[in-house]
């Protein structure tokens, strides 16, 4: 097969949702149809359970369960898919971000019955930062959940996005009755399985001919009908230019867990999600069809073994084919470096691949040569841009309780930022130390890491911060003059460059009224829409 060929028949993507609305259980019957794994329940999710919110050694436990889950790809109707899981647990909601990062789509699942949950809204501006194409599932429509006008409205208004039914329920709760595919003109008639059984639709042209009562009881057609009309006069018909520009989310209808709306949404999915695309670069916009390898690392996993201090590295592969044993440039370190052992993840397992194209995902042992968003090329000076941090919303200041181990702590916590466990901030004078997270679980992980893999022993104060904002400015004696001015408030991250600490909204927009030569970003990216 060509290069072009490999490139056309890749999917990537990560499913993303709010906790509990059914990723885990959409994710594995993807993996059904695929043929990836055989029975229900194979798959582990890396969902971190709720009960172990206090145990870490659990969490990481799980974690190291999700190395192999990381990626799954799989073949399907003779395509290429790579699914990107991401982490549930919202402590850990930044892996996630880093790992939109890398994918061409996403398939958003919302609960119907609970509707659109706030991580869901906050996954869904990183999705926009990039114009990443969304399809949306609506999931467990065997449940008593919303009105579909009123989640339909709900997902425009809470996620900014038009939406496009290309299916639509008949009924819900112990009545539902199936979905009626408006893109293919099909009825599928609900019936609850586990497998992956072929969903063959009736085909029904016009839902206002009397075939259709043959299957759907009268009263439930009078509504459908009603609901059609009403859908034709509100909507566009489906326009997947409009999908591929991240501008218009087409939606499904259905229930995971009894593989209902899966097939539907998979065939559709692949039809129409763009394959990997052209990338941008600091330098230049980099074509997947180019040929020499460009990649980029999006997630580090640490390995918790003492004994083993090895840490995987994803890299998306952006451009050309990626090669075992050979050289390639790591363009921030300036040097060639070498893989004998790079893998892929199928499913459940890790297995030792030759080579790989863009739009797949290649794990490398890696012994702290990486930090994230590392590039490498066959030689050309390239940093891809777009990993992002955003605003942490715990912060605490490190404490180092051995003072004959400074170096060890040093050390530690550069790694564990590196890695993305947590954002290190830097305070001048005296280097104060502040860590922000997401969660309360990374400062645990933290503290345990920092004690295991480097033997150095540290605490963590609260600090009473609301917000860390990346500040710039056109006018270079403004910035410095602000800088100074509220020195008491500025640090500076591990690219030196400096953030200012809110500690409430109020007071951010006084500043914000006051200093108005300044810009205030809350991500990192700063030229992100
Ligand atoms: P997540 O990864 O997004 O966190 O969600 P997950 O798939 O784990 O699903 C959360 C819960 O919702 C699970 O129940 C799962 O069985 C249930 N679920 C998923 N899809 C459907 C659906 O279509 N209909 C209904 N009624 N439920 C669904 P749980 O009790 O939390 O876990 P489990 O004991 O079933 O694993």
């Amino acid at each position: 097969m060509t290069q072009e060929q490999e490139i056309a028949r890749r999917r990537t993507f990560a499913i993303i949702s709010h906790p509990d609305a059914g990723k885990t259980t959409l994710t594995e019957k993807l993996l059904l149809f695929g043929g990836a794994i055989q029975t229900a329940g194979a798959v582990k999710s890396n969902k971190i359970k709720k009960t172990a919110t206090s145990d870490f050694m659990e969490i990481e436990k799980q974690r190291g369960i999700s190395v192999s889950t990381s990626v799954m790809a799989f073949e399907y109707g003779g395509k290429r898919i790579n699914i990107l899981d991401t982490p549930g647990h919202k402590d850990f909601a930044e892996d996630t971000y880093r790992t939109l990062t890398a994918v061409d789509s996403v398939i958003l699942v919302v609960d119907s019955v609970k509707g659109v949950e706030e991580q869901t809204q906050k996954l869904m501006d990183v999705c926009r930062m990039r114009n990443t194409p969304v399809m949306i599932f609506v999931n467990k429509l065997d449940r008593e959940g919303q009105d579909p006008f009123d989640l339909m409205e709900e997902i425009e208004e809470k996620l900014s996005i038009h939406v496009a039914p290309l299916s639509w329920p008949i009924s819900k709760g112990s009545s539902f009755r199936g979905v009626y595919n408006l893109h293919q003109k099909e009825l599928n008639i609900f019936t609850p399985h586990k497998t992956a059984k072929s969903e063959a639709g009736i085909k029904i042209n016009d839902v206002f001919a009397d075939e259709i009562l043959n299957y759907v009881k009268d009263d439930l057609v009078v509504k459908l009908r009603d609901d059609i009309k009403l859908l034709e006069s509100v909507f566009e018909p489906f326009d997947a230019e409009l999908y591929r520009d991240g501008l218009l989310a087409p939606l499904f209808f259905g229930s995971a867990i009894n593989t209902f709306g899966v097939q539907e949404l998979l065939d559709t999915f692949l039809e129409i999600a763009p394959p990997p695309g052209a990338r941008q670069a600091e330098e230049r916009v980099v074509n997947a069809i180019e040929k020499p390898f460009t990649g980029f690392v999006f997630k580090i996993h640490a390995n918790l073994d003492p004994n083993h201090r090895d840490r995987i590295a994803f890299v998306r592969v952006c451009s050309g084919e990626f090669e075992r044993n050979k050289f390639y440039y790591h363009t921030r370190l300036k040097k060639n470096v070498r893989y004998a052992n790079p893998t892929t993840f199928l499913a459940n397992e890790k297995k030792l691949i030759e080579n790989a194209y863009p739009g797949d995902v290649v794990g490398l042992f890696d012994t702290g040569n990486f930090k994230i968003g590392d590039t490498l090329s066959e030689g050309e000076d390239l940093h891809f841009k777009g990993i992002p941090s955003f605003s942490p919303e715990i912060f605490k200041e490190l404490e180092n309780k051995d003072p004959m181990k400074s170096k060890q702590l040093e050390k530690g916590i550069r790694q564990l930022t590196e890695e993305g466990v947590a954002q290190l901030f830097i305070q001048q004078p005296g280097s104060r130390k502040i860590v922000g997270t997401v969660g309360d679980l990374q400062f645990e992980v933290i503290q345990f890491r920092i004690t295991n893999e480097y033997g150095a022993k540290c605490s963590f104060s609260p600090l009473n911060f609301h917000k860390a904002l990346w500040v710039t400015s056109e006018n270079k004696k403004a910035l410095e003059d602000f800088l100074q001015r509220k020195a008491q408030v500025i640090a500076y991250d591990i690219h030196e460059r400096p953030v200012f600490f809110a500690d409430t909204e109020w007071s951010l927009n006084a500043t914000k009224e006051y200093f108005k030569e300044i810009q205030f970003h809350t991500s990192s990216e700063f030229d992100a829409k």
